[in-house]
């Protein structure tokens, strides 16, 4: 969180499955789309939030299947479990306001006494966190009785279903919009709140976000039944909230389009940036270019043309150089000439390259170091590097 001096100019917080991370879609296409966005455009000065169902375990699977960005912040286990940075830094704050009438043997004693629950893997099972799989036409007869019970036994407990099958109890001040509730507390007691939020989702679990004052919500246009369903019956007429035409990571660029909360085209949807005449020196969007344009060049989804090279060089950093702090001093300039060996190579193969947590810091005047991790999936086979180069910007 304290990557950022100032107020976040958009925060997007968004779930997972089926609304970041279409599993309908194998090559990732819309989710890279995305990456591509956020990186050029957002990463600077905009915070990326992940709020997802998910244990630690199983978010942490997904991020080894899936091309996922490093968000700021990390929200598991439904708005049970908050952490910071790459390095998952736990919000022990939150721990403390989640035990308040909270009694998880009580919770799981008394939920094994139905048949109709069936408990979820013990990965799922999180200190403030219980988790069953109940049937669709099950599910509402089993929350009313539970709730009674619970409410007798003295505890303050949520139940949320999801997805037609998950089951989650919590205690009554977790859950997603609770956890974003809280994150902007802590952002308005620092003096930081962002100037636009908008919350995405697709699920049961997600419909609390959407009633987060001030923020913007996008459904994702695959949205579940009983998200769209909360929405008819509580939020229908805010203007604030829209229903995607797109499915998951396209919805969301949709979203940020129709809510004009900054630049909506994914780098990965122009085609030819040539024509683009550069305007000012934005570093973030000149890694992303660069590498979207070294997939194409070895998708040989551009021709093997010289005028392509020249023009990247001189698009690339129009006033300055690149110099790698390891490796031989390379140009940027030569190392787009290595480029020349390996056109097409990937041609008809599965090969896409995508970059994460692109930051830029100066460190003299006009001289810049931009670090990020480069990813390369080629085949069945991830690799990353992390990469660091050193701008010179000549002032003129
Ligand atoms: C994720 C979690 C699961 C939870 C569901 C709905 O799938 O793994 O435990 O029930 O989200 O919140
Ligand atoms: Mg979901």
């Amino acid at each position: 969180m304290d990557r950022l001096s100032a107020a976040a100019r958009l925060m997007i917080v968004s779930d997972l499955d089926h609304t970041m991370v279409d599993h309908h879609d194998a090559e990732n296409l819309s989710l890279l789309r995305f990456n591509a966005l956020w990186e050029a455009h957002y990463r600077r000065d905009s915070l990326l939030v992940f709020s997802t169902g998910r244990s630690p375990t199983l978010y942490k699977q997904l991020r080894k299947e899936k091309p996922m960005l490093t968000p700021d912040i990390t929200i598991m286990s439904v708005g049970t479990e908050i952490t910071y940075g790459d390095a998952m830094v736990p919000d022990n704050g939150w721990v403390e306001v989640l035990n308040q009438k909270w009694d998880k043997k009580i919770v799981t004693e008394e939920a094994s006494r139905f048949p109709e629950l069936k408990l979820q893997s013990e990965t799922e099972q999180r200190p403030h966190k219980v988790s069953f799989y109940v049937d669709k036409d099950k599910a509402q007869t089993v929350t009313q009785k539970l709730s009674e019970i619970f409410k007798n036994r003295g505890l303050d407990v949520k139940i949320i279903y999801s997805g037609g099958m998950d089951l989650d109890i919590l205690p009554q001040g977790a859950g997603k919009g609770q956890a974003l509730a809280y994150l902007l507390r802590k952002f308005k007691s620092e003096g930081k709140v962002p100037t636009n939020t908008l919350v995405c989702g697709d699920s049961g679990n997600d419909a609390e976000l959407f009633s987060i004052p001030e923020v913007y919500g996008v459904m994702v246009s695959n949205a579940q039944e009983e998200l769209l369903q909360w929405h008819a019956a509580n939020a229908k007429n805010n203007p604030k909230i829209t229903h995607a035409t797109e499915r998951c990571a396209a919805g969301i660029i949709q979203a940020i389009g129709h809510f004009k909360l900054g630049p909506s085209t994914s780098p990965r949807d122009i085609k030819d940036e040539s024509d683009g005449e550069v305007k000012s020196i934005d570093l973030g969007h000149e890694v992303v270019k660069l590498y979207l344009f070294y997939e194409r060049w070895r998708r040989a989804e551009i021709d093997n043309s010289e005028i392509y090279l020249s023009s990247l060089k001189a698009n690339c950093c129009p006033s300055g150089f690149c110099v790698p702090p390891s490796g031989g001093e390379i140009s940027l300039a030569e190392a787009i000439n290595q480029f020349r060996k390996c056109y097409g190579d990937k041609q008809g193969k599965q090969f896409r390259v995508w970059v994460d947590r692109v930051l830029s810091t100066e460190i003299g005047p006009g001289t810049w170091l931009v670090k990020f991790h480069k990813w390369e999936l080629s085949g069945e086979e991830r690799a990353c590097s992390i990469v660091s180069i050193i701008v010179r910007i000549k002032v003129i």
